[in-house]
């Protein structure tokens, strides 16, 4: 019921959102590059180790030019300028009595008893810290990465590891998230083999370990952790907290039957437990709920529940960073994404309002309205806000409120209450995202860099509207950065190097930030692209830096507006031309595919010897495809140019001029009279077609009756033995168009029909 409810108000979704305020649905992309368009031509590189696979833990280290690698069974040590380049690796594997143990635990020893490295975090100034599922036995190591670049090192000690309950889940397929600071790690996991008891755990160090309180689902609910950050909340680093986000099962969902809902989670970093009670557990542990939703027209609104992932984008005050989430629904018919935006101060807020309460099992949940114990639970006991020196002081009050109220009541709401942008009806979801602000020359933009189940990228800017608030999703790029289809499961951003990291089960990937190159060669095609980190420089399409003294930089990212940026600029696209010729009778197919594919494609029409140009119709005789123009049928009237336009944003370009020369079917009945039908070679006939089509666009040959001589002779002086190739078949691209643009590649099929008697239908012939 509730999932056909959600399909209904989706189909509203679009049109409400997209209508007069702000456009958040994403429409196609602009551009879109496939795996081998970024191997050969925009430096994509890649790495994976044979005998291994799920790449999904990588820490980007700026200093020591590394990128390092946790995957099955190995650890690795990439160059950041390039992963490509051969580097050795640190062979990890499970013992061999923890495989079979857990074997016999029945856990699949190929597939899963094997030692995933999940954990990957800068230890001190020599080493990292790692840990491992090790067969189901959790493993932790310090790995050896020298000091400076120039005394790079990588080895760990198999002697000196250390338990990763705690640290590390059991089953790779489980989530888990982690962050070291200052010797300690503070990880969300389930610490047991069965996957039942999850906790918030701070080890390491030197203080006690703390944990949750064990099996009480107010604290936590079957969670799947994504990600944990270290914020400090004000000068005073006794103030310090740790967030947690995940999603897990809503207890206060009452009546909605089993419901995921995404949540943050605070900790303060100097809390050590209470004294008697709460004893070795976390006596500032709160949560409150992450809101990301639509407004639908009836009222109800669509929630995207399943958070995926979250990016934290420091800003100029450290204490208060941007948080980007992705989301995806929970139902399963409807399938749809979402990235929200969050502040701190909104999530403050949240942990300082009231508390959910409930009564008992038959009560509803409530703001709680008594006399809320001091200090209040969730405040870090510092010179900031109070007096006390530890949580071990916290009168017992205290502790036990704190116990039965971790939930807050109010959630935390998104920046302007809705999601920045949302995608409904693609054939994927976002997995992941990395953010990078970008100064542009008409202000600062937040690239979004957001990972898809499908092994793509999609790389996405919000740009203010008109009015106040309203803003538009624009998709730039989507991009192709694995060979095969699979989820992105962990996405790395170095700013200062412009490269994008990307994990997955296949296999690490590497690409650059921008490929300015790739919108085209005209200014209108640069201004058009609408991408923060390029810029038109008075020749070409190149990578916009913003306090550089040079003066002559185009960009208009907010409106993308040609008409003005461009004008001025010499129009240095030159129209491509292209000749061709048609027998009377034949079907000529005019291919033009503009670069990007939010252009509309408009076709021209010119009669020889004129000027005036008029818009084609289309008839039973003149067919538009997604790929182009069919003239079927073509007569002599029908020669002159066709010219086909992009128009886009208001601005339209010419992309293809095709002149038609039109052949009389008796010419080349004619020239193929010598070996007519009843020649026992009639089959002959076929590579006459070959030869002609390879001599059609001939750029030294002017007149049918040239290139039709040439080809007669040629074909007299052929051997008569020589074996009839096989027929063209209709979708094959003679070699001759290879030095031509992909978009610009018009493919004659089959344009003359020389056997009038084959009454076959013209358009089976062709499709
Ligand atoms: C990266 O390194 C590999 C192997 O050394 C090399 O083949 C490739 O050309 C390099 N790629 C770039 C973009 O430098
Ligand atoms: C870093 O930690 C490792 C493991 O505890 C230790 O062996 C090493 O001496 C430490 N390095 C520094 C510079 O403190």
């Amino acid at each position: 019921m509730a999932s056909v409810f959600n399909l209904f108000s989706i189909c509203f979704l679009s049109v409400h959102v997209v209508g007069s305020e702000s456009k958040i649905a994403l429409t196609s992309p602009r551009l879109k590059l496939s795996y081998q368009d970024l191997l050969t031509s925009n430096g994509l590189t890649t790495y994976r180790i044979e005998r291994s696979c799920c790449y999904s833990t990588l820490l980007l280290d700026e200093e020591r030019n590394r990128l390092f690698v946790g995957a099955k069974n190995f650890l690795a040590s990439l160059n950041l300028d390039n992963i490509s380049k051969h580097e050795p690796e640190i062979h990890w594997p499970a013992p061999v009595e923890w495989r079979e143990e857990c074997n016999w635990a029945g856990k699949d020893i190929n597939s899963e008893c094997m030692n995933f490295v999940k954990v990957l975090h800068p230890y001190n100034r020599t080493h990292l810290y790692a840990c491992g599922t090790g067969a189901f036995h959790p493993i932790c190591t310090y790995v050896e990465v020298g000091q400076r670049t120039a005394e790079l090192q990588f080895r760990i000690d198999l002697s000196k590891t250390e338990d990763g309950k705690g640290k590390c889940p059991y089953d790779p397929k489980y989530r888990s998230a982690s962050v070291l600071v200052g010797e300690e790690l503070y990880s969300g996991v389930a610490t047991d083999l069965m996957g039942r008891d999850f906790t918030i755990f701070r080890s390491l160090g030197h203080r006690n370990c703390l944990r949750t309180e064990q099996h009480d689902s107010r604290w936590l609910n079957e969670p799947k952790f994504v990600n944990v950050f270290w914020i400090p909340e004000s000068n005073n680093p006794e103030d310090d907290k740790i967030y947690f986000f995940f999603r897990e099962t809503a207890v206060e969902s009452h009546g909605l039957g089993k419901v995921s809902y995404a949540r943050i989670g605070q900790i303060c970093r100097n809390d050590i437990g209470g004294q008697r009670s709460l004893v070795h557990k976390w006596t500032t542990f709160l949560k409150a709920r992450l809101v990301c939703s639509v407004p639908g027209t009836d009222g109800s609104d669509t929630y995207f529940d399943e958070l995926r992932d979250v990016f934290m984008l420091q800003t100029k005050e450290k204490r208060n960073p941007l948080i980007y989430a992705v989301f995806s629904t929970s139902s399963a018919v409807f399938k749809g994404s979402a990235v929200c935006m969050y502040t701190m101060n909104d999530i403050r807020r949240a942990f300082l309002g009231p508390f959910a309460h409930k009564q008992g099992p038959n009560y509803q949940w409530i703001p709680y309205q008594g006399k809320v114990p001091y200090p209040r639970p969730g405040t870090c006991p510092s010179k900031t806000f109070g007096t006390l020196e530890s949580t071990k002081e916290f009168p017992d009050d205290v502790l036990q409120f704190a116990r039965n109220h971790p939930l807050m009541y109010n959630p935390v709401y998104p920046v302007n209450q809705r999601p920045i942008l949302i995608q409904t009806n693609a054939d994927y979801t976002f997995t992941q995202i990395a953010v990078d602000r970008v100064p542009a020359a008409d202000g600062q933009y937040d690239v979004m860099f957001i990972g898809t189940d499908i092994g793509t990228v999609l790389k996405v800017i919000v740009v203010p509207r008109e009015r106040w608030h309203h803003t538009e999703a624009l998709l730039l790029e989507e991009l192709q950065v694995f060979k095969n289809s699979t989820p992105v499961t962990n996405l790395e951003l170095s700013s200062k190097r412009q490269q994008l990291y990307i994990g997955s089960d296949l296999g690490v990937s590497q690409l650059p930030l921008h490929r300015c190159s790739s919108y085209g060669k005209a200014c209108a095609e640069c201004c058009l692209a609408r991408d923060p980190y390029c810029a038109w420089d008075g020749s070409s399409c190149t990578r916009y830096l913003h306090n550089t003294k040079r003066r002559f930089r185009r960009q208009d990212i907010r409106n993308g507006d040609p008409n003005t940026l461009c004008s001025g600029e010499p129009h240095k696209v030159r129209v491509l031309e292209r000749k061709l010729y048609g027998v009377e009778g034949s079907s000529v197919f005019l291919e033009c595919v503009p670069k990007s594919l939010q252009a509309k494609v408009i076709w021209t029409y010119q009669k020889p010897k004129t000027t005036q140009r008029e818009e084609l119709k289309t008839d039973e005789h003149i067919l538009k495809t997604e790929r182009g123009v069919l003239l079927r049928n073509i007569q002599r009237k029908d020669a002159g140019a066709y010219l086909c336009h992009a128009m886009e944003h208001g601005f339209t370009q010419t992309l293809l001029r095709y002149s038609i020369e039109v052949i009389n079917s008796w010419q080349v009945k004619e020239l193929t009279r010598k070996d007519g039908p009843n020649d026992p070679r009639y089959a002959s006939q076929k590579i006459w077609y070959q030869d002609f089509l390879q001599l059609v666009d001939h750029p030294n040959l002017n007149t049918v009756d040239e290139i039709c001589e040439q080809v007669w002779k040629r074909k007299n002086q052929q051997p008569k033995q020589r074996p009839v190739p096989p027929p063209l078949p209709a979708k094959a691209k003679p070699d001759k168009w290879k030095h031509l643009p992909t978009f610009t590649k018009a493919r004659n099929r089959r344009m003359h029909e020389i056997s009038r008697s084959d009454r076959a239908p013209r358009s089976a012939a062709i499709w």
